[in-house]
């Protein structure tokens, strides 16, 4: 939930000049020694705030890499997406703690962020390792009302919005490897896991979560379980900068935000295609295409208005590759 600390963080960071206690009263309706309280605290977790009389109140520093619900909250710059947030210290799956809260009813756009998950969830049932202190791990709550058929979707337009953040705060090229991983320097950093919740009927979706795993300030490969080593990266290790992660998961559900208000007014990819391919690491190279049917190689052209990856084979022939069914893998390796 926002609470009055993240409001009267928002209102410092936001600030040029000292803050007056009376201002900050009058704006959230409470009294100076609820403000006197919430200054006390914010200075208590590590924020240098400097008092002066007369002028009131400003924010010098915050500590770093703070990533805490008062953080998170008070640098939302987003109409929806996150603002209703709740943040856990550790939990055991944001995705399973975020589809408990919206079948409680809980509203569009709700984020359950972590600095630590204990049964951290990957795709095809796979575990995601999520010590504290080196990652992002949230999901968002979505209440889209169309089919469940255009649910897969969703998970192009995270991916598109987790590589564009992360372009944006760490001057690094990120791409996608169809459909949602995201790669930087062609190892992986970021992955995607969302999962639905459709009517009895089985017509109408009731929400989709879309859960985000973001490898940040991990220092080495060394930091990573054995079997992702040759695979996986974090932003840390290829940007030689330690990753704000607050200001990060900012920018991206900023960017989230964005597409999916985009894909929401025209029903499919076609507005957002253009920026996806531009990100894709797959376009125009060739892909083995691990179908349970038989495995086959080809050229990716791109992706459809839907999402299906276009794979061009020997033969000529133009096949469309359903996210889900089957993965994709350069022809030498994970990329
Ligand atoms: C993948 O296998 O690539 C998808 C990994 C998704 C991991 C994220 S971390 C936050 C959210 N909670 C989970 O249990 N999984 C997702």
């Amino acid at each position: 939930m926002r609470t009055d600390k993240a409001d009267i963080l928002a209102w410092l960071r936001n600030s040029e000049d000292y803050v007056s206690g009376q201002q900050l009263c009058d704006r959230f309706g409470v009294s100076r020694t609820a403000v006197w309280k919430v200054i006390n605290q914010l200075k208590e977790e590590g924020y240098q705030v400097e008092s002066v009389s007369r002028k009131g109140y400003r924010l010098v520093e915050a500590p770093a890499d703070a990533f805490c619900a008062s953080e998170i909250a008070s640098r939302l710059k987003t109409r929806w997406a996150g603002r209703n947030l709740h943040f856990l210290a550790s939990t055991g799956s944001t995705n399973s703690d975020a589809k408990h809260f919206a079948e409680e009813g809980e509203p569009h756009g709700t984020v359950v962020a972590a600095d630590s998950q204990t049964a951290g969830r990957g795709r095809r049932g796979r575990s995601w390792a999520s010590p504290k202190g080196t990652s992002i791990y949230f999901t968002i709550v979505v209440r889209p009302a169309f089919t469940p058929d255009k649910a897969s979707m969703i998970t192009l337009v995270a991916a598109l919005g987790v590589a564009q953040a992360i372009e944006e705060t760490t001057g690094l090229t990120a791409q996608i490897k169809w459909p949602n991983d995201i790669v930087v320097h062609r190892k992986k950093v970021c992955g995607i896991l969302t999962e639905m919740s459709i009517t009895p009927e089985m017509d109408e979706i009731q929400f989709v979560v879309a859960g985000v795993g973001v490898n940040t300030n991990h220092n080495s490969v060394e930091d990573f379980p054995e079997e992702i080593r040759e695979t996986a990266t974090s932003l840390k290790i290829e940007s030689g900068k330690h990753i704000d992660r607050a200001g990060l998961l900012e920018r991206i559900l900023a960017r989230f935000e964005e597409n999916y208000d985009i894909f929401v007014t025209t029903g499919d990819l076609s507005a957002l295609r253009k920026a996806y391919q531009a990100h894709l690491i797959n376009m125009d190279a060739q892909v083995r295409v691990l179908d349970p049917a038989g495995e086959y190689t080809g050229t990716a052209r791109g992706i459809t208005e839907t999402g299906e990856l276009i794979v061009e084979r020997e033969t000529g022939e133009s096949v469309l590759v359903y996210a889900g069914e089957v993965s994709v893998r350069g022809l030498y390796g994970y990329v």
